[in-house]
């Protein structure tokens, strides 16, 4: 494989090109490609999700995948997407690829980098007029969750957040089921991610370095967070999760999949404020386990004057069957959801058949099934001008922003924090509106869009 290594005058040579891409309006490039066209994609982080990511997407006959860009060069990550797609260009570092020489060659961009970089790279693209599917959580910051919605809106783009699960039958029946009024209005709803957190390989950060393997480009892992040196396993590849300077942990990793039938089924946008009950936490690694609790306003969906969303995660750690409507005994699934409604509740499993209950109450009641969609090739049909995408920076962009307002709770445990969506504010305690945003190291400070 042919890409060098970084040295610092490429670095910085890099830097200046990069700049000079975000500084062109390219927006003149947006546009959703005819029916007959075909959509030439690039694809950043090609290994982990990425890969099936992008063969998801290269599924359609009408997507040419024309370039990649991956850290690391080794066989599971950049090696085996340019083993699949020998005629892309290949790069390691993402500014390059935005070069506005590049660039010019494709018309989407797949964002499947840990997340700390999803914003970073979708943002100067969709300033190139880059249509986007990015993987969830669409950002690091409530902040630049704002900007993605933002940018999309101000280019006209094509967008699809990647919680692919949200095109599955199983949620989709869930959502009709509340729509339907099968529950009556909803009372409150919990939801919860139960399983281990099995990346979590450390109680703060470990001290020691080791070598750089000759395969993978730290300084470009790294990107926007501070420097530190290279440990194996304890972040490349995966494990990142663990640490707050890349990932928002467990409701980061599965927030915006739990929450997203509740969202979509409630009609929810942002919540009014929101407490976590959560142990101490340093600045380094995130929790083991957490409830975040969440005051929405009320909706066509539910009933009250608002609805309380409560999330919980940690090994083992789910909320009580009789809080829910559920019978004693009843064994829930390791995460999913219950919407307690006025006339019974709807368990919505991570991923499998919704049940109704009491089951007496709905024995007879028949499930019609909704119809599962392609989450991946409908982003590439809708830039093509043949579908439309349903988890759009419009809907996932809310979302998200309400995942990461969570772990920003879960940093200052027992204290409730009020939300204004509109001014993106918490309006009631400085140090937590502080953490709407962070530091961006230089040389990859993302281009913001106003
Ligand atoms: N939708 C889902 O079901 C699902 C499942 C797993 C992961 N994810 C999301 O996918 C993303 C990746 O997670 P993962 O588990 O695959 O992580 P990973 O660390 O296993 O893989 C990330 C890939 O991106 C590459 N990469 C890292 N930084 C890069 C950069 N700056 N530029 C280019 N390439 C870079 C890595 O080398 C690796 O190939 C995360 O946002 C995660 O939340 C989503």
């Amino acid at each position: 494989m042919s890409v060098t290594r970084s040295s610092r005058r490429d670095f910085l040579k890099q830097s200046l090109i990069a700049g000079s891409a975000v500084a062109m309006t390219a927006a003149s490039w947006n546009r959703v490609l005819g029916a007959n066209e075909k959509l030439n994609i690039a694809s950043v982080g090609t290994g982990g999700k990425g890969w099936s990511d992008l063969l998801g997407v290269a599924a359609s006959p009408h997507v040419n995948v024309v370039a990649l860009c991956d850290i690391d060069e080794s066989k599971p990550h950049l090696g085996q997407a340019a083993e699949k797609f020998p005629a892309a260009k290949r790069f390691f570092d993402y500014r390059k690829l935005l070069d506005d020489a590049n660039s010019k060659a494709f018309d989407g961009i797949l964002v499947s980098t840990p997340d700390h970089m999803h914003a970073p790279i979708a943002l100067p693209a969709m300033q190139l007029g880059k249509h986007v599917f990015c993987q969830k959580p669409l950002t690091h910051t409530v902040h630049e969750a704002r900007q993605m919605q933002t940018a999309a809106r101000k280019y006209k783009l094509v967008t699809q957040m990647c919680n692919q699960i949200q095109s599955h039958e199983f949620y989709r029946t869930a959502v009709k089921l509340v729509h339907d009024g099968v529950i009556g209005k909803v009372k409150e709803v919990h939801s919860w991610q139960a399983g281990r957190m099995g990346w979590i390989l450390a109680d703060d950060r470990p001290a020691g370095m080791e070598a750089v393997p000759e395969t993978v480009h730290w300084n470009e892992w790294l990107g926007v967070a501070a420097e530190r040196p290279y440990l194996p396993k304890i972040y490349h590849s995966f494990n990142w999760r663990a640490w707050q300077d890349f990932s928002n942990g467990q409701l980061g990793d599965f927030g915006c999949h739990i929450l997203d039938p509740v969202f979509s089924a409630l009609k929810l946008t942002a919540p009014n404020s929101l407490w976590a009950d959560a142990p101490p936490i340093n600045k380094e690694v995130w929790t083991k386990w957490s409830t975040v609790h969440y005051e929405f306003p009320s909706t066509e969906y539910t009933a009250g004057k608002t609805i309380n969303v409560t999330w919980y995660d940690g090994e083992g750690h789910v909320p009580a069957n009789d809080l829910m409507g559920l019978p004693p005994g009843f064994a829930l699934p390791g995460s999913g959801s219950v919407l307690v409604g006025e006339k019974g509740s709807l368990l919505v499993p991570h991923v499998a058949m919704p049940k109704l209950f009491p089951e007496d109450k709905y024995a007879s009641t028949k499930i019609e099934m909704v119809a599962a969609r392609d989450h991946y090739v409908s982003w590439a049909d809708a830039c093509r001008g043949v579908d439309k995408t349903t988890s759009h920076f419009d809907y996932a962009c809310p979302l998200t922003e309400t995942v990461l307002l969570g772990t920003i709770a879960i940093r200052m445990p027992s204290q409730t924090l009020k939300w204004n969506s509109a001014e993106l504010k918490i309006t009631n305690n400085d140090k937590a509106n502080g953490l709407l945003t962070k530091p961006y190291r230089k040389g990859f400070e993302p281009a913001w869009v106003s």
